[in-house]
């Protein structure tokens, strides 16, 4: 039970991100390697059947809300099927069922999403640049005006909010800042600029990460009326703020200036069946091939059990330069 998802720090982890696929329909820089990645061989991803068996496991022992991931999620035709076998979880304790997309073949599967059970404040799209060249150059992709189309839609469906990722590089796109901000002034939409962080392969540096005391002060010189703060639930990646009489809202994932392991709550599940502790390190173990070595629900648990026991205080903040051994961003799915 209950047990099974606490480590050593009593952190209580309700919260799972399941990682669909390693492939993507884009290729931004910080996230996919120059070169590509080496996708894992499909036989060795799970399967959706056993995605559900695992899921299952987790959310009898606590997990309230799983968001599914990527690479880009949509890019696997058996995701509705998934979000539908996730859904028949409810009754177990089973709150929220989120996506995080990049928005390019969002639109049309929308729909059928929300029919199979995904949660109307569960949306996360990702966006870093309202200029369409600037985004193709960023992305190596075309498509901006589908990811545009794609957040219209989530609104007028009733999706509340649709939080839009933008990971900020110093140079790159941070002249948007406040022109992301003006999204949020007449509709339901959480702009939320995240810290560039560093993953294999993904040429980072301190200097194209634009901290978000930065990003707030120029926020305040834009907008006089002034950001104020909300009250954060536990385990809440961002901090959350909106303007004063504003729609939407505006906030901040601080993952490298102002770390927020200590009340870290999730787990990552990833397409080849690992389970990752932490979204930095390599302390991993595969699931899938517990699973496939026939192992009961109770050995599972216990296989679980003791990688939650092995996650460390904290990685993330400036600490991550020290982490040595990771994976590709694409392969983790945030
Ligand atoms: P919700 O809180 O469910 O809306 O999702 P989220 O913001 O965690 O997920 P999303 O996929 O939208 O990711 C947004 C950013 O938060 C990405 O840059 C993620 O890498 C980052 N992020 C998500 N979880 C963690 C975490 O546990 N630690 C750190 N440091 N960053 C995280
Ligand atoms: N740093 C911060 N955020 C990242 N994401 C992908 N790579 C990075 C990185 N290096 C974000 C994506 C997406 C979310 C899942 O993770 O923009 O919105
Ligand atoms: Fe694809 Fe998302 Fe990675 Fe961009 S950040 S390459 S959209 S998985």
């Amino acid at each position: 039970g209950e047990q099974m998802l606490t480590d050593t720090f009593r952190r209580k982890h309700t919260y799972l991100r399941i990682s669909l696929t390693e492939r993507c329909n884009l290729r931004c820089t910080y996230c996919m390697p120059a070169d590509g990645v080496e996708l894992t061989p499909s036989q060795e991803l799970l399967a959706p059947a056993e995605v559900e068996r695992l899921a299952k496991l987790f959310v009898k022992a606590g997990v309230q809300k799983i968001r599914l991931t990527g690479g880009e999620p949509t890019v696997r035709k058996d995701l509705q099927e998934i979000v539908a076998r996730l859904n028949t979880l409810k009754p177990l304790g089973l709150q929220t069922i989120a996506i995080t997309s990049n928005g390019i073949a969002l639109g049309r599967q929308l729909p059928g999403l929300v029919e199979a059970g995904l949660s109307l404040n569960g949306l996360n799209i990702s966006l870093d640049s309202l200029k369409a060249e600037r985004f193709e150059r960023m992305t190596r992709r075309r498509g901006h005006a589908r990811v545009l189309q794609s957040i219209q839609q989530a609104v007028d469906m009733g999706f509340d909010p649709v939080k839009v990722n933008v990971v900020l590089q110093r140079g790159v796109n941070d002249d948007e800042v406040a022109d992301f901000v003006e999204l949020t002034r007449q509709q339901p939409i959480n702009v939320r600029f995240i810290e560039y962080m560093p993953f294999d392969g993904n040429v980072w540096s301190t200097q194209k990460m634009v901290p978000y005391r930065e990003v707030m002060a120029r926020i305040a010189e834009r907008f006089p009326e002034g950001l104020q703060r909300h009250q954060d639930p536990a385990g809440e990646v961002a901090k959350n703020f909106s303007l004063p009489g504003f729609k939407g809202s505006v906030s901040f994932v601080t993952s490298m200036s102002h770390a927020f392991c200590g009340d870290c709550n999730r787990l990552r599940l990833l397409a080849d069946g690992a389970l990752k502790v932490c979204l930095f390190g390599a302390n991993e173990v595969s699931l899938r091939d517990a699973v496939r070595g026939g192992a009961s629900d109770g050995e599972l648990a216990a296989v679980i059990s003791a990688a939650v026991d092995r996650k460390k205080a904290a990685h993330a903040g400036m600490e991550v330069l020290a982490v040595t051994q990771n994976r590709p961003m694409i392969t983790i799915g945030g």
